[in-house]
């Protein structure tokens, strides 16, 4: 078998990222450089700066993907870069990046979509993995079900109408005062708390039962908080971050379940940075369990925004024949 090289580039967000990935599953590097340290001075991402550290930081990124790969940009096969959806400026940059190599040495540039790259980061760990699957991708930018029917095919059962789920964490963190991101810090101090101490909504909507809003819980925990401020009631901080999570958790896990019975698919995935989240990953690993469905999940690394599930999805759409040009620009709102 021929081996087909990619050069994979993410900068949508707060990390710049690149990858070199072999036949969409084999990782031979994965670097990321986070901002998280820089950003949680602000408590969240402020987008100029994103865009400045990532002209900063994409050439040495892209050289050390490179390096530790044994490689060189003569042996990469495709670029893929991610163009959408993101913040605009840290978006263009990776993409202005990924033009300017495949112009220079000639290699066929592959725009790739983010929520593709979180889905197709199952395929990396989980070789046997092929659609159709179901996958839930909860990210901080998106809450979506999504039903995989074939490499690049994708049929959205649900998405959130309002706050993403990861979102949430980090509009919550921010309010018990842990700071950005959000998602680990409260699971972090959730291991002290007691998930049922407080009864927090699960939301359902009415007319779609795929559909997830987090506002409403986010809202309550906001007014939890305020409640017991101007009772004078001790507000504990692992029982709110424990109740919340636990909240969170059952909608996705309630919805999961739901899809799995009405779909008939015999395999479920998760993907994105709140699929690293314990909590909700063996919550679905027992749903799974119970209704007889193979159970997927990318390691925590491959979770949060990384390059090598940008090389993943873009090995796969390099095989279908998509090929971006020159003209390739920066899609914030970019549909699946
Ligand atoms: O996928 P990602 O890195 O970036 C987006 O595409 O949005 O996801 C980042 C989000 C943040 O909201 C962060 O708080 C959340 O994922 N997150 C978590 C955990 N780790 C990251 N949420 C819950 N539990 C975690 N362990
Ligand atoms: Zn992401």
């Amino acid at each position: 078998e021929k081996e087909i090289r990619v050069l994979g580039i993410e900068s949508s967000c707060d990390e710049t990222a690149a990858a070199v990935v072999v036949n969409g599953r084999d990782v031979r590097s994965n670097i990321i450089s986070s901002q998280i340290a820089l950003h949680t001075l602000y408590g969240g991402v402020v987008p100029e700066i994103a865009s400045r550290k990532h002209i900063e930081k994409i050439n040495q990124v892209i050289e050390e993907a490179l390096k530790e790969a044994e490689m060189t940009l003569d042996d990469m096969d495709a670029i893929a870069v991610t163009y959408g959806p993101g913040l605009v400026g840290a978006l263009l940059v990776g993409v202005a990046a990924a033009k300017a190599i495949s112009y220079a040495r000639n290699i066929p540039l592959v725009g790739v979509h983010h929520i593709e790259g979180h889905i197709s980061a199952n395929y990396i760990e989980n070789k046997e993995l092929e659609p159709p699957f179901l996958c839930l991708v909860v990210s901080g930018g998106h809450t979506h079900l999504v039903k995989v029917q074939d490499y690049g095919k994708y049929e959205i059962l649900g998405r959130t109408r309002d706050d993403a789920a990861g979102e949430a964490f980090d509009k919550v963190a921010r309010a018990i005062g842990l700071g950005y991101p959000g998602g680990p810090k409260i699971e972090k101090i959730a291991h002290e708390g007691d998930p049922h101490a407080i009864e927090f909504p699960r939301a359902k909507i009415a007319d779609d039962p795929y559909d997830f809003s987090f506002s409403g819980l986010k809202s309550a925990v906001l007014n939890y908080l305020n409640g017991c401020k101007m009772k004078d009631i001790e507000i504990v901080p692992a029982d709110v971050a424990a109740s919340f999570q636990q909240a969170v958790a059952d909608t996705l896990i309630e919805h999961a379940v739901r899809a799995i019975d009405e779909f008939k698919m015999d395999k479920f995935a998760i993907a994105g940075g709140v699929a690293s989240n314990a909590t909700l990953r063996e919550g679905i690993r027992k749903a799974c369990e119970k209704k007889g469905v193979a159970f997927y999940h990318p390691s925590p690394i491959l979770c949060t925004d990384n390059a090598a599930m940008i090389g993943a999805a873009g090995y796969y759409e390099y095989l279908a024949g998509t090929r971006s040009g020159l003209d390739l620009n920066a899609v914030p709102n970019l549909k699946l």
